[in-house]
Protein backbone atom coordinates (compact mmCIF):
# COMPACT_ATOMS: atom_id res chain seq x y z
CA UNK A 1 0.00 0.00 0.00
CA UNK A 2 1.32 2.94 -0.92
CA UNK A 3 1.13 5.79 1.40
CA UNK A 4 0.52 9.83 1.03
CA UNK A 5 1.91 11.97 3.05
CA UNK A 6 -1.62 14.11 4.44
CA UNK A 7 -1.04 17.84 5.22
CA UNK A 8 0.07 18.62 9.12
CA UNK A 9 -3.25 19.66 10.97
CA UNK A 10 -3.83 20.11 15.05
CA UNK A 11 -5.20 16.51 15.02
CA UNK A 12 -2.02 14.98 13.18
CA UNK A 13 -0.38 16.97 15.86
CA UNK A 14 -2.31 15.46 18.30
CA UNK A 15 -1.47 12.41 17.41
CA UNK A 16 1.80 12.81 16.67
CA UNK A 17 2.28 13.60 20.87
CA UNK A 18 -0.10 10.42 21.88
CA UNK A 19 1.80 8.13 19.11
CA UNK A 20 5.46 9.35 20.69
CA UNK A 21 3.98 9.14 24.34
CA UNK A 22 3.02 5.58 23.65
CA UNK A 23 6.29 4.43 21.96
CA UNK A 24 8.01 5.85 25.10
CA UNK A 25 6.01 4.29 27.03
CA UNK A 26 6.97 0.85 25.12
CA UNK A 27 10.64 1.60 25.15
CA UNK A 28 10.42 1.88 28.94
CA UNK A 29 8.78 -1.98 29.22
CA UNK A 30 10.69 -3.39 26.47
CA UNK A 31 13.66 -2.19 28.54
CA UNK A 32 12.84 -3.63 31.66
CA UNK A 33 11.49 -6.65 30.15
CA UNK A 34 15.36 -7.06 28.87
CA UNK A 35 16.58 -6.57 32.78
CA UNK A 36 13.74 -9.10 34.18
CA UNK A 37 15.05 -11.40 31.31
CA UNK A 38 18.83 -10.81 32.00
CA UNK A 39 17.98 -11.54 35.99
CA UNK A 40 15.42 -14.47 36.27
CA UNK A 41 17.20 -15.92 32.65
CA UNK A 42 15.66 -18.90 31.56
CA UNK A 43 12.88 -18.43 33.44
CA UNK A 44 9.87 -19.53 30.72
CA UNK A 45 7.73 -16.64 32.35
CA UNK A 46 10.23 -14.07 31.92
CA UNK A 47 11.33 -15.63 28.53
CA UNK A 48 7.25 -15.24 27.32
CA UNK A 49 7.02 -11.17 29.16
CA UNK A 50 10.47 -10.82 26.70
CA UNK A 51 8.70 -12.03 23.58
CA UNK A 52 5.40 -10.18 24.43
CA UNK A 53 6.65 -6.74 24.99
CA UNK A 54 8.60 -7.20 21.87
CA UNK A 55 5.82 -8.17 19.72
CA UNK A 56 4.19 -4.93 21.25
CA UNK A 57 6.67 -3.02 20.63
CA UNK A 58 7.17 -4.05 17.31
CA UNK A 59 3.47 -3.55 16.68
CA UNK A 60 3.66 -0.02 17.45
CA UNK A 61 7.02 0.91 15.38
CA UNK A 62 5.68 -0.81 12.73
CA UNK A 63 5.88 2.19 11.05
CA UNK A 64 9.43 2.10 10.34
CA UNK A 65 11.18 0.94 7.37
CA UNK A 66 10.88 -3.09 6.47
CA UNK A 67 13.41 -4.53 5.02
CA UNK A 68 13.52 -8.33 3.13
CA UNK A 69 16.42 -9.46 2.00
CA UNK A 70 16.95 -12.18 -0.14
CA UNK A 71 20.37 -13.63 -2.10
CA UNK A 72 21.02 -15.46 -4.49
CA UNK A 73 17.12 -13.59 -5.71
CA UNK A 74 18.09 -13.17 -9.73
CA UNK A 75 17.04 -17.36 -10.22
CA UNK A 76 15.57 -20.76 -9.04
CA UNK A 77 15.08 -20.77 -5.38
CA UNK A 78 15.47 -17.07 -4.29
CA UNK A 79 13.44 -15.52 -7.42
CA UNK A 80 10.93 -17.70 -5.79
CA UNK A 81 11.24 -16.74 -2.46
CA UNK A 82 11.58 -12.94 -3.94
CA UNK A 83 7.86 -13.71 -5.78
CA UNK A 84 6.59 -15.56 -2.53
CA UNK A 85 7.39 -12.71 -0.14
CA UNK A 86 6.13 -10.01 -2.12
CA UNK A 87 2.96 -11.95 -2.15
CA UNK A 88 3.36 -12.41 1.81
CA UNK A 89 3.91 -8.94 2.54
CA UNK A 90 1.29 -7.59 -0.21
CA UNK A 91 -1.97 -10.06 1.50
CA UNK A 92 -0.98 -8.29 4.72
CA UNK A 93 -0.72 -4.72 3.32
CA UNK A 94 2.08 -4.43 4.86
CA UNK A 95 4.83 -2.03 3.08
CA UNK A 96 8.47 -3.06 2.73
CA UNK A 97 11.35 -2.85 0.46
CA UNK A 98 12.66 -6.15 -0.77
CA UNK A 99 16.79 -5.86 -1.34
CA UNK A 100 17.08 -8.38 -4.60
CA UNK A 101 20.90 -9.19 -4.12
CA UNK A 102 22.88 -11.73 -7.43
CA UNK A 103 25.79 -10.99 -9.46
CA UNK A 104 23.60 -11.15 -12.80
CA UNK A 105 21.50 -7.23 -12.95
CA UNK A 106 19.51 -8.62 -16.28
CA UNK A 107 18.16 -11.15 -14.51
CA UNK A 108 17.33 -9.20 -11.35
CA UNK A 109 16.21 -6.57 -13.36
CA UNK A 110 13.38 -9.64 -14.62
CA UNK A 111 12.66 -10.57 -11.09
CA UNK A 112 11.86 -7.48 -10.06
CA UNK A 113 9.42 -6.85 -12.67
CA UNK A 114 7.61 -9.38 -11.04
CA UNK A 115 8.00 -8.35 -7.13
CA UNK A 116 6.99 -5.32 -7.63
CA UNK A 117 3.85 -4.31 -6.42
CA UNK A 118 1.35 -1.74 -4.42
CA UNK A 119 3.38 -0.93 -1.01
CA UNK A 120 6.35 -3.36 -1.84
CA UNK A 121 9.59 -1.62 -3.30
CA UNK A 122 12.55 -3.16 -4.71
CA UNK A 123 15.73 -2.38 -4.90
CA UNK A 124 18.57 -4.36 -6.87
CA UNK A 125 22.37 -4.94 -5.46
CA UNK A 126 23.87 -6.41 -8.44
CA UNK A 127 26.83 -7.50 -6.56
CA UNK A 128 28.93 -10.81 -5.65
CA UNK A 129 28.27 -12.12 -2.00
CA UNK A 130 31.53 -13.95 -2.19
CA UNK A 131 34.02 -13.87 1.26
CA UNK A 132 34.65 -11.19 3.34
CA UNK A 133 34.26 -8.50 0.56
CA UNK A 134 30.88 -9.44 -0.10
CA UNK A 135 30.26 -9.16 3.92
CA UNK A 136 31.78 -5.79 3.80
CA UNK A 137 30.00 -4.65 0.83
CA UNK A 138 26.26 -5.40 1.89
CA UNK A 139 27.53 -3.98 5.36
CA UNK A 140 28.30 -1.17 3.78
CA UNK A 141 25.01 -0.42 1.79
CA UNK A 142 22.98 -1.39 5.86
CA UNK A 143 25.09 2.01 7.08
CA UNK A 144 23.66 4.25 4.78
CA UNK A 145 20.50 2.90 5.09
CA UNK A 146 21.40 3.48 9.02
CA UNK A 147 22.32 6.99 8.15
CA UNK A 148 18.90 7.88 6.18
CA UNK A 149 16.69 6.36 8.75
CA UNK A 150 14.64 4.32 11.03
CA UNK A 151 14.62 0.39 9.60
CA UNK A 152 14.08 -3.14 10.58
CA UNK A 153 14.74 -5.93 8.74
CA UNK A 154 11.95 -7.87 8.47
CA UNK A 155 13.36 -10.93 6.71
CA UNK A 156 16.67 -12.30 5.87
CA UNK A 157 17.15 -14.91 3.07
CA UNK A 158 20.64 -16.48 2.81
CA UNK A 159 19.65 -18.59 -0.19
CA UNK A 160 22.82 -17.54 -2.71
CA UNK A 161 25.18 -20.71 -3.14
CA UNK A 162 25.92 -23.18 -5.44
CA UNK A 163 28.01 -26.73 -5.32
CA UNK A 164 30.49 -28.85 -7.90
CA UNK A 165 29.97 -32.24 -9.22
CA UNK A 166 33.05 -34.33 -9.09
CA UNK A 167 36.06 -35.59 -6.75
CA UNK A 168 38.07 -33.09 -4.82
CA UNK A 169 41.17 -34.33 -6.38
CA UNK A 170 39.33 -33.68 -9.58
CA UNK A 171 38.01 -30.37 -9.19
CA UNK A 172 38.75 -26.89 -9.18
CA UNK A 173 40.62 -25.95 -6.32
CA UNK A 174 39.81 -21.71 -6.33
CA UNK A 175 36.19 -23.20 -7.14
CA UNK A 176 36.03 -24.95 -4.13
CA UNK A 177 37.32 -22.30 -1.85
CA UNK A 178 34.81 -20.14 -3.89
CA UNK A 179 32.14 -22.78 -2.50
CA UNK A 180 33.12 -22.06 1.02
CA UNK A 181 33.34 -18.11 0.86
CA UNK A 182 29.47 -18.57 -0.96
CA UNK A 183 27.80 -21.15 1.18
CA UNK A 184 29.65 -20.47 3.94
CA UNK A 185 31.29 -16.76 4.99
CA UNK A 186 28.94 -14.81 3.23
CA UNK A 187 26.03 -16.80 4.66
CA UNK A 188 27.19 -16.44 8.28
CA UNK A 189 28.34 -12.54 7.70
CA UNK A 190 25.07 -11.38 6.16
CA UNK A 191 23.32 -13.09 9.54
CA UNK A 192 26.02 -11.41 11.73
CA UNK A 193 25.61 -7.78 10.26
CA UNK A 194 21.68 -8.25 9.55
CA UNK A 195 20.99 -9.32 13.30
CA UNK A 196 21.50 -5.86 15.09
CA UNK A 197 18.72 -4.85 12.76
CA UNK A 198 16.34 -7.53 13.47
CA UNK A 199 13.49 -8.00 16.63
CA UNK A 200 10.62 -9.71 17.76
CA UNK A 201 8.85 -10.99 14.43
CA UNK A 202 12.14 -11.07 12.05
CA UNK A 203 12.42 -14.25 9.99
CA UNK A 204 16.04 -15.50 8.95
CA UNK A 205 16.12 -18.34 6.53
CA UNK A 206 19.15 -20.12 5.41
CA UNK A 207 19.49 -22.28 2.73
CA UNK A 208 21.34 -25.79 3.74
CA UNK A 209 20.30 -28.70 1.55
CA UNK A 210 19.64 -32.37 2.38
CA UNK A 211 23.34 -33.03 1.88
CA UNK A 212 24.09 -31.71 5.11
CA UNK A 213 23.02 -34.88 7.03
CA UNK A 214 25.97 -36.87 5.11
CA UNK A 215 29.25 -36.83 4.25
CA UNK A 216 28.83 -37.04 0.02
CA UNK A 217 31.24 -38.34 -2.38
CA UNK A 218 31.76 -36.64 -5.43
CA UNK A 219 30.28 -33.67 -3.64
CA UNK A 220 32.56 -33.70 -0.65
CA UNK A 221 33.10 -29.88 -0.38
CA UNK A 222 29.34 -28.60 -1.35
CA UNK A 223 27.98 -31.61 1.82
CA UNK A 224 30.08 -29.81 3.76
CA UNK A 225 29.39 -26.21 3.54
CA UNK A 226 25.91 -27.57 3.64
CA UNK A 227 26.34 -29.36 6.78
CA UNK A 228 28.06 -26.13 8.00
CA UNK A 229 24.82 -24.27 6.88
CA UNK A 230 22.90 -26.38 9.39
CA UNK A 231 24.56 -26.61 12.12
CA UNK A 232 25.30 -23.04 12.39
CA UNK A 233 21.60 -22.09 11.32
CA UNK A 234 20.18 -24.41 14.18
CA UNK A 235 22.91 -23.02 17.41
CA UNK A 236 21.56 -19.60 16.36
CA UNK A 237 18.24 -20.78 16.52
CA UNK A 238 18.77 -21.14 19.66
CA UNK A 239 20.47 -18.28 20.52
CA UNK A 240 18.37 -15.83 19.12
CA UNK A 241 14.64 -17.55 20.02
CA UNK A 242 14.25 -15.63 23.16
CA UNK A 243 13.99 -12.21 21.17
CA UNK A 244 11.47 -13.55 19.21
CA UNK A 245 13.14 -14.25 15.70
CA UNK A 246 12.88 -17.08 14.04
CA UNK A 247 15.53 -19.19 12.29
CA UNK A 248 14.49 -21.82 9.80
CA UNK A 249 17.12 -24.29 8.12
CA UNK A 250 15.45 -25.10 4.14
CA UNK A 251 16.76 -28.30 3.80
CA UNK A 252 15.94 -29.72 0.11
CA UNK A 253 16.79 -32.87 -1.78
CA UNK A 254 17.18 -31.95 -5.79
CA UNK A 255 15.00 -29.05 -6.98
CA UNK A 256 14.57 -27.96 -10.52
CA UNK A 257 16.81 -24.73 -10.95
CA UNK A 258 19.90 -24.12 -12.59
CA UNK A 259 21.68 -25.76 -9.65
CA UNK A 260 23.19 -29.13 -12.13
CA UNK A 261 24.26 -26.64 -14.77
CA UNK A 262 26.44 -24.85 -12.57
CA UNK A 263 27.40 -27.59 -10.22
CA UNK A 264 28.77 -30.07 -13.66
CA UNK A 265 29.50 -26.84 -15.82
CA UNK A 266 27.00 -26.92 -18.38
CA UNK A 267 27.63 -31.08 -18.50
CA UNK A 268 24.09 -32.00 -16.66
CA UNK A 269 21.64 -29.18 -17.64
CA UNK A 270 18.81 -30.29 -15.52
CA UNK A 271 18.07 -31.36 -11.74
CA UNK A 272 17.69 -34.84 -11.70
CA UNK A 273 14.16 -36.01 -10.06
CA UNK A 274 14.01 -32.21 -9.55
CA UNK A 275 11.01 -31.07 -7.63
CA UNK A 276 9.02 -27.56 -8.07
CA UNK A 277 10.78 -24.59 -6.92
CA UNK A 278 7.68 -22.70 -6.30
CA UNK A 279 6.42 -25.36 -4.07
CA UNK A 280 9.62 -25.83 -2.36
CA UNK A 281 9.50 -22.08 -1.50
CA UNK A 282 5.63 -22.54 -0.16
CA UNK A 283 6.29 -25.18 2.25
CA UNK A 284 9.44 -23.40 3.03
CA UNK A 285 7.63 -20.26 4.05
CA UNK A 286 4.80 -21.74 5.95
CA UNK A 287 7.48 -23.74 8.38
CA UNK A 288 9.10 -20.66 8.82
CA UNK A 289 5.67 -18.30 10.03
CA UNK A 290 5.10 -21.33 12.17
CA UNK A 291 8.85 -20.97 13.52
CA UNK A 292 9.80 -24.37 12.72
CA UNK A 293 13.71 -24.88 12.66
CA UNK A 294 13.74 -27.25 9.49
CA UNK A 295 12.00 -27.19 6.21
CA UNK A 296 11.96 -30.41 4.51
CA UNK A 297 9.22 -30.99 2.33
CA UNK A 298 8.89 -34.26 0.11
CA UNK A 299 8.34 -37.21 2.66
CA UNK A 300 11.33 -39.37 1.03
CA UNK A 301 13.78 -36.34 1.73
CA UNK A 302 12.36 -36.31 5.58
CA UNK A 303 12.81 -40.22 5.13
CA UNK A 304 16.52 -40.22 3.80
CA UNK A 305 17.20 -37.06 6.44
CA UNK A 306 15.84 -39.41 9.54
CA UNK A 307 17.55 -42.54 8.18
CA UNK A 308 21.00 -40.78 7.80
CA UNK A 309 20.99 -40.89 12.03
CA UNK A 310 21.49 -44.55 11.47
CA UNK A 311 24.32 -44.27 8.48
CA UNK A 312 27.82 -44.55 9.44
CA UNK A 313 28.92 -41.58 7.99
CA UNK A 314 32.21 -43.48 6.39
CA UNK A 315 29.73 -45.70 5.13
CA UNK A 316 27.78 -43.29 3.28
CA UNK A 317 30.60 -41.41 2.33
CA UNK A 318 32.07 -44.20 0.22
CA UNK A 319 28.87 -45.72 -1.17
CA UNK A 320 28.19 -42.44 -2.53
CA UNK A 321 31.80 -41.33 -3.80
CA UNK A 322 31.24 -45.38 -5.50
CA UNK A 323 27.75 -45.36 -6.69
CA UNK A 324 26.73 -41.66 -6.93
CA UNK A 325 28.59 -40.41 -10.01
CA UNK A 326 27.34 -37.12 -11.48
CA UNK A 327 28.77 -35.45 -14.93
CA UNK A 328 31.12 -32.41 -15.11
CA UNK A 329 33.67 -31.00 -17.22
CA UNK A 330 36.62 -29.32 -16.56
CA UNK A 331 36.67 -24.90 -16.23
CA UNK A 332 38.73 -23.45 -18.84
CA UNK A 333 40.57 -20.80 -17.94
CA UNK A 334 40.31 -20.79 -14.25
CA UNK A 335 43.36 -21.90 -12.71
CA UNK A 336 43.62 -23.71 -9.29
N1 LIG B 1 18.51 -27.02 -6.69
C1 LIG B 1 18.81 -27.94 -5.83
O1 LIG B 1 18.66 -29.15 -6.11
C2 LIG B 1 19.25 -27.56 -4.45
C3 LIG B 1 19.16 -28.52 -3.43
C4 LIG B 1 19.56 -28.19 -2.16
C5 LIG B 1 20.02 -26.93 -1.88
N2 LIG B 1 20.15 -26.01 -2.87
C6 LIG B 1 20.63 -24.67 -2.53
O2 LIG B 1 19.66 -23.73 -2.90
C7 LIG B 1 20.27 -22.45 -3.07
C8 LIG B 1 19.74 -21.81 -4.33
O3 LIG B 1 20.17 -22.55 -5.43
P1 LIG B 1 19.21 -22.89 -6.68
O4 LIG B 1 18.95 -24.32 -6.64
O5 LIG B 1 18.09 -21.94 -6.74
O6 LIG B 1 20.26 -22.65 -7.88
P2 LIG B 1 20.42 -21.45 -8.92
O7 LIG B 1 19.21 -21.35 -9.78
O8 LIG B 1 21.74 -21.69 -9.58
O9 LIG B 1 20.49 -20.16 -8.00
C9 LIG B 1 21.65 -19.79 -7.29
C10 LIG B 1 21.57 -18.32 -6.96
O10 LIG B 1 22.71 -17.95 -6.16
C11 LIG B 1 23.30 -16.80 -6.77
N3 LIG B 1 24.73 -16.76 -6.50
C12 LIG B 1 25.64 -17.75 -6.70
N4 LIG B 1 26.86 -17.31 -6.37
C13 LIG B 1 26.72 -16.02 -5.97
C14 LIG B 1 27.63 -15.03 -5.53
N5 LIG B 1 28.95 -15.27 -5.44
N6 LIG B 1 27.15 -13.81 -5.20
C15 LIG B 1 25.83 -13.53 -5.32
N7 LIG B 1 24.92 -14.43 -5.72
C16 LIG B 1 25.36 -15.66 -6.04
C17 LIG B 1 22.99 -16.94 -8.25
O11 LIG B 1 22.97 -15.65 -8.89
P3 LIG B 1 24.09 -15.09 -9.88
O12 LIG B 1 24.68 -16.24 -10.64
O13 LIG B 1 23.34 -14.11 -10.72
O14 LIG B 1 25.08 -14.41 -8.98
C18 LIG B 1 21.57 -17.46 -8.20
O15 LIG B 1 20.66 -16.41 -8.03
C19 LIG B 1 21.77 -22.70 -3.05
O16 LIG B 1 22.29 -22.33 -1.79
C20 LIG B 1 21.87 -24.20 -3.24
O17 LIG B 1 23.04 -24.72 -2.68
C21 LIG B 1 19.74 -26.30 -4.15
Amino acid sequence: MVREKAAPTATSAHEAKDRFFVVIVAVFYRKSARVLIRRASPSPLSRGIFTFTESVFHSITSRIKQIVIITGASSGMGAEFARQLADEYSAKQEAAEFWLIARTEKNLERIAEDVKRDGITVRLFPMDVKGMEGVRKLAMHLGVESEVGDYRIATLVNNAGFGTYGTFEDTNMMRQLDMIDVNCTALTGICGICLPHMGAGSRIINVASLASYLPLGNFAVYAATKSYVLSFTLALRAEVQDKGISVTALCPGPVSTNFANVASNGARKEVRHGVSAKKTVAHCLRCARKGKATAIMAFKWKFKAFMSRFVSKTAGARFTYLYCKRPSQPEAGIEG
